[in-house]
């Protein structure tokens, strides 16, 4: 059985990623140093998967913590979501967003050879591709200069691994490109737990809707979409997660080292009020919102073309917008305060 390291598990895409690594007889290890998450997202992941994981609280930038774990552990691959991830934030705070999300892969990736471990999944990002290419966005247009220090972290970290892979033919890196993840498990007993007030609007849409937060802000009603609002390709989680499965697959089965980049959406732009009154429509909860001005570095509209993960991986979204509004609901609605319940 190979065994999994999850940098960043206990988060949002990280423990819907360990739960389907346990579903599909994968063995995880997790390291995380629960700065936007809590362990309680591991214990539940354990109970919906009747499997255990091994958890690890440390940080990343630890190196002598990380090569600890990895001779301890014997890994075979690693999935690196760990990383922090609020564009608006990162604008006010760049040194944090470079050092946690460069210098954390840095020391990742420099373990693994040390170790001998030579397979990485990247959390990347539709960022990327920057202002200047046209959506839909696919993966031979190529990396753009993204207006946000978040989105440049994304960019080095991808070129930075492009070229650890031409200096070592053993290493075999998949850098997969997520659009907009939303959604939860369908069990409701996992979701989206941001600390503080959430960056992403599907969160912030439950926590209006279960009485957390009192308005929605839309940033900008005035971009040149069908109704003013930015238009984004928006993803379930679980379709992802299971797209890491299938890099992982794929990657393990190469004989020989590369480093490809894959889109992971639907290739459906919706706007901010599509995913407003679809939440609306289909949980018959009503969302309180006001437009505010638009908010420096965002686009007004990217979606997906994921057909080289669908040729190459044979990976396909499977759940429909009702069901991530859906999964969303049952989950804010069950823990309307989070993990904390
Ligand atoms: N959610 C999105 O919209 C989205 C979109 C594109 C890419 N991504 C990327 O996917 C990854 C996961 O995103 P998420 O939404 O699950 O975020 P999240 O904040 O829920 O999860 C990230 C996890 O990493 C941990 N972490 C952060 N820095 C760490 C460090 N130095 N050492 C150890 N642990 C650390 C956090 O505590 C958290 O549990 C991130 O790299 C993010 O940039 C997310």
């Amino acid at each position: 059985m190979k065994k999994i390291l999850v940098t960043g598990g206990a988060g949002y895409i990280g423990s819907h990623t360990a739960l389907a690594l346990l579903k599909s007889d994968y063995e995880v290890v997790v390291v995380d140093n629960l700065f936007n998450s809590s362990q309680e997202s591991l214990t539940r992941v354990e109970k919906l998967s009747g499997k255990s994981l091994t958890f690890y609280q440390s940080d990343i930038r630890d190196k002598a913590a990380l090569i600890n774990i990895f001779k301890k552990e014997k890994i075979d691959a690693v999935i690196h979501f760990a990383g922090l991830k609020a564009v608006g934030e990162s604008v006010l705070k760049p040194l944090a967003y470079y050092q946690n999300n460069v210098e954390g892969t840095l020391t990742l990736v420099e373990v693994m050879k040390e170790c001998g471990t030579n397979c990485l999944v990247f959390s990347s990002s539709a960022t990327v591709y920057g202002e200047a290419n046209q959506p839909p966005y696919v993966e031979t247009q190529p990396l753009g200069n993204p207006s946000s220090p978040y989105g440049k972290t994304k960019a080095m970290v991808e070129q930075i691994l492009m070229d650890v892979a031409v200096s070592d033919p053993e290493i075999k890196i998949a850098n997969l490109r997520y659009f907009n993840p939303i959604g939860a498990d369908a069990s409701g007993q996992i979701g989206e737990d941001p600390n503080g007030i959430p960056n992403n609007l599907m969160p912030f849409v439950a926590q209006v809707a279960v009485g957390k937060r009192d308005k929605l802000a839309i940033f900008g009603d005035d971009y040149p979409t069908k109704d003013g609002t930015c238009l984004r390709d928006y993803i379930h989680v679980t379709d992802l997660a299971v797209g890491h499965i299938d890099a992982l697959t794929w990657l393990l089965k190469q004989e020989q080292g590369c480093c490809e980049a894959f889109n992971l959406g639907t290739g459906e732009p919706l706007s901010v009020l599509d995913i407003v009154h679809g939440f609306e429509n289909f949980t018959k909860q009503t969302i309180s919102y006001e437009f505010s001005p638009r908010r420096s570095g965002d686009l007004p509209a990217f979606w997906a073309n994921s057909s080289k993960a669908q040729e190459i991986l044979a990976w396909q979204p499977t759940k429909s917008l009702q069901d991530m509004m859906e999964d969303t609901w049952r989950w804010q609605s069950n823990n309307p305060q989070g993990y904390q319940n």
